[in-house]
């Protein structure tokens, strides 16, 4: 897919900083112009992934328990910058006169592309940039210049270097980003190479270091390296002749200390094979790297094929932003920009986790060693909220401890605890990794799940109920028995009580009783709290409710509410939001999609009509799961419709934001309406079910799967399913409840 843009407005320009951004799970670079122009909200960014400064909070009135601080991914020292002068004068994109200009983004080969075409003393001066971030050396970002003079010619200059002098963007008036710009950065050693220079840095409080090496080939005359204040410039000089053309590579090189003990050794001998390599293999691996990529994760649907770009964009969008590592995981916003100050959330694992689950298992888990490795800050952080046992994780957090300054939208939201351990309960299904599991994921199902006990508690109705939490839907906090939450904590207790079963009976279980001290008898007590968990339930409208007081409160009349007025959170108090029903996003529909046996249809059916009437969508995480139930339920068109609003709203930035960076919940989102929404993939612990509900405007919809160990592809016309074994042994599926040999095809 090739994303091609030939805008220069300052808005276009502002949200295709993040649609052109580079990045590859590790480090990510803006879609800024190396000239720097003059834009007063640009975000000129380079990040690590999770490489995070911390920062202290001020409360005016602070209770106990409040975290003391929050951490933010940090700006890095600008590696971008290079401007050009030809004959002394700079050329400026927003000031000179252009014979042409245009940007593409190539997902193909995963590189960004950018022409500009300058009139100058009657002949024509082209530059050629080409960015892109290596998957396969995760460290590198390259950068190409190519210069050429067209019956005209000069002296060229560019001045580029690493700058360290940089700040994180702030907006007061908007909580979905910094509200203060603070210099993340401290500069340390600066040495200068005959072709670069290595630049190293600290945080100011969290005590990581990291290292960028940059250096410099081409075709140039001469090469000028100055030291400067924490970093360091490098002037490229070329006498430039008609017809002739300037090449220059840059390789930049980050390396840090959440992965190796000298970072500055590493970076210089990563840049050192970067180098040796040089630009042409480099972009061959790129382009190899991607094509076994898309064979193997990205969707085909007929006969649309702006449909297919799009999915194309957010597809690898997603692949962009998530980390390959266990040492960071996967932002809300990726590695695009700073809106959530680069914080993980429950987004991860129940938006973004199951696209990988199916077509790169290995980087699920990884997303699942994340979570693992912070699972002691978790119990710490169950600790600070007042219980004795178990683990909370964080509802946003970078390394591992709580960075919501507002609970009740924050750390109140336990259904993180749910969705995380479902995500350990699926990989456990679609791959059967029981070491994984007796190592690792069998002490997340226990903690988490022995949380779910101390939350709740048996009610005087014999019942287990779950007082004074926040479900997904941030318009509605603290409440009693969220339904949402409820049903995640009926899994998870659930999930934990079969694997430890499992585990026990091939003697498989030293690992989870020594780090967790689990025994039969909280085993059972895990089963008895699932058994007896309370649902809100309404008869009169055969409706879930959303949890004990939501169907009292007083209904919002969205037809009357300016459109202004949206997205609501930033136009009324939390409190007046939180005693009416409205929905900021998928709740009880969501728990459906994720959570449907023993569910009527018509309760499905009903509690979609009623709630789909007092949801905004302010988040983006909500109509991907509207269009997975729309299909669900057979309204194929609905489905249609929300799966194009999902599809678009960073490419058309819907929301309004995509500036601060790619909503990376609705990307994955984008990939879960396609394959659970029209083709009705549920994973289930007797395997893959199917029940499809292709739209009437397509022909068919097909992708490929991975499940315990075999490749299988799924083909989706209107009047059958086609299955293909590409790799492994014969299995069993299930289309619409009805059980299916597969051996090697099989048309239903
Ligand atoms: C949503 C949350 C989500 C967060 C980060 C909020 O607007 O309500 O559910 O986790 O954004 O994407």
């Amino acid at each position: 897919m090739i994303l091609k843009s030939t805008c220069l407005d300052e808005n276009s320009l502002l949200l295709e900083e993040t649609l052109y951004h580079v990045a590859n799970g590790y480090l990510g670079v803006r879609g800024n112009f190396e000239e720097k122009l003059p834009l007063s909200r640009s975000v000129r960014g380079f990040y690590l992934n999770g490489f995070y400064d911390t920062v202290e909070l001020q409360y005016p009135e602070k209770l106990f328990g409040f975290p003391e601080n929050v951490q933010r991914m940090i700006n890095l020292p600008d590696v971008q910058t290079m401007r050009i002068y030809f004959d002394g004068e700079a050329l400026d994109p927003l000031g000179a006169p252009l014979v042409e200009y245009y940007r593409t983004l190539d997902t193909a080969d995963g590189l960004a592309k950018r022409t500009i075409k300058y009139s100058h003393s009657g002949g024509i001066i082209t530059l050629c940039f080409t960015r892109m971030a290596s998957f396969v050396r995760p460290e590198l970002f390259l950068t190409l210049v190519k210069i050429e003079g067209t019956n005209v010619s000069g002296f060229l200059e560019i001045h580029a270097g690493v700058d360290s002098n940089v700040r994180n963007y702030s907006n007061p008036d908007d909580p979905r980003v910094a509200a203060e710009a603070i210099s993340h950065i401290v500069p340390g050693d600066v040495t200068l190479l005959d072709d670069g220079g290595i630049v190293s840095f600290s945080t100011t409080k969290s005590e990581l270091h990291a290292s960028i090496v940059q250096r410099f080939s081409g075709n140039f005359d001469s090469l000028d390296i100055r030291r400067n204040d924490g970093g360091f410039s490098a002037v490229l000089s070329h006498k430039l002749s008609a017809g002739e053309s300037l090449s220059l590579a840059k390789f930049t090189v980050i390396s840090d200390s959440r992965h190796v003990s000298d970072p500055a050794a590493n970076a210089i001998a990563i840049a050192e094979k970067c180098v040796l390599a040089g630009k042409d293999k480099i972009i061959a691996e790129q382009r190899q790297y991607l094509e076994r990529f898309r064979a193997a994760a990205m969707p085909e649907i007929s006969g649309c094929p702006d449909i297919e770009r799009a999915l194309d964009f957010n597809i690898f969008s997603l692949l962009q932003s998530t980390a390959r590592d266990g040492v960071s995981a996967l932002a809300s916003k990726g590695i695009s920009g700073e809106g959530y100050e680069g914080h993980y959330f429950w987004d991860t694992e129940t938006y973004c986790f199951p696209f990988f689950l199916f077509t790169q298992p290995e980087t699920a888990k990884s997303l699942l060693e994340f979570r693992y490795n912070t699972l002691s800050s978790a119990r710490e952080h169950a600790k600070i909220l007042g219980h004795t046992k178990g683990a909370l994780f964080p509802w946003r957090t970078i390394s591992g401890s709580e960075c919501s300054s507002y609970f009740p939208s924050g750390s109140a939201q336990y259904h993180i605890n749910g969705d995380i351990a479902h995500s350990f309960a699926q990989y456990w299904y679609a791959t059967g990794d029981m070491d994984f599991m007796a190592s690792k994921g069998a002490e997340v199902l226990v903690e988490t799940a022995r949380l779910w006990l101390e939350v709740g508690h048996f009610a005087a109705d014999g019942l287990f109920h779950i007082h004074t939490v926040t479900g997904p839907d941030e318009y509605t906090c603290l409440i009693n028995n969220n339904y949402y939450t409820n049903r995640c904590a009926e899994a998870n207790l659930r999930s934990a009580a079969v694997l430890c079963t499992e585990l026990w009976e091939k003697n498989l279980s030293d690992k989870v009783v020594s780090a967790t001290g689990v025994t039969r008898k909280e085993v059972e007590l895990f089963i008895k709290a699932a058994n007896s968990m309370y649902f809100p339930y309404d008869e009169k409208l055969d409706i879930h409710a959303q949890d004990d007081s939501f169907l009292s409160k007083k209904l919002w009349d969205l037809s009357s509410t300016p459109k202004e007025n949206f997205p609501l959170l930033l136009h009324y108090h939390p409190l007046f939001l939180y005693r009416h029903q409205v929905c900021k996003q998928a709740d009880t529909v969501l728990s459906h999609f994720l959570f449907e046996d023993g569910i009527t249809e018509s309760t499905m059916r009903n509690s979609f009509d009623y709630y789909e009437k007092i949801t905004t969508h302010d988040s983006s995480l909500s109509r991907c799961v509207f269009s997975i139930m729309a299909a669900r339920l057979g309204m194929t068109d609905k489905a249609y419709d929300y799966y194009m609003d999902t599809l678009y709203t960073d490419l058309e930035n819907t929301h309004g934001n995509t500036k601060d960076g790619l909503h990376t919940a609705n990307l994955g989102g984008s990939w879960l309406a396609l394959v659970m929404g029209f083709a009705g993939l549920r994973l289930k612990a007797d395997g893959l079910h199917f029940a499809p509900h292709l739209p009437s405007k397509w022909e068919s919809v097909s992708f490929k799967l991975c499940f315990r160990g075999r490749i299988l592809s799924v083909c989706l016309y209107a009047e059958k399913m086609v299955f293909s074994l590409l790799s492994g042994d014969s299995f069993r599926i299930f289309v619409d409840g009805q059980s299916y040999l597969l051996e090697t095809q099989l048309t239903v």
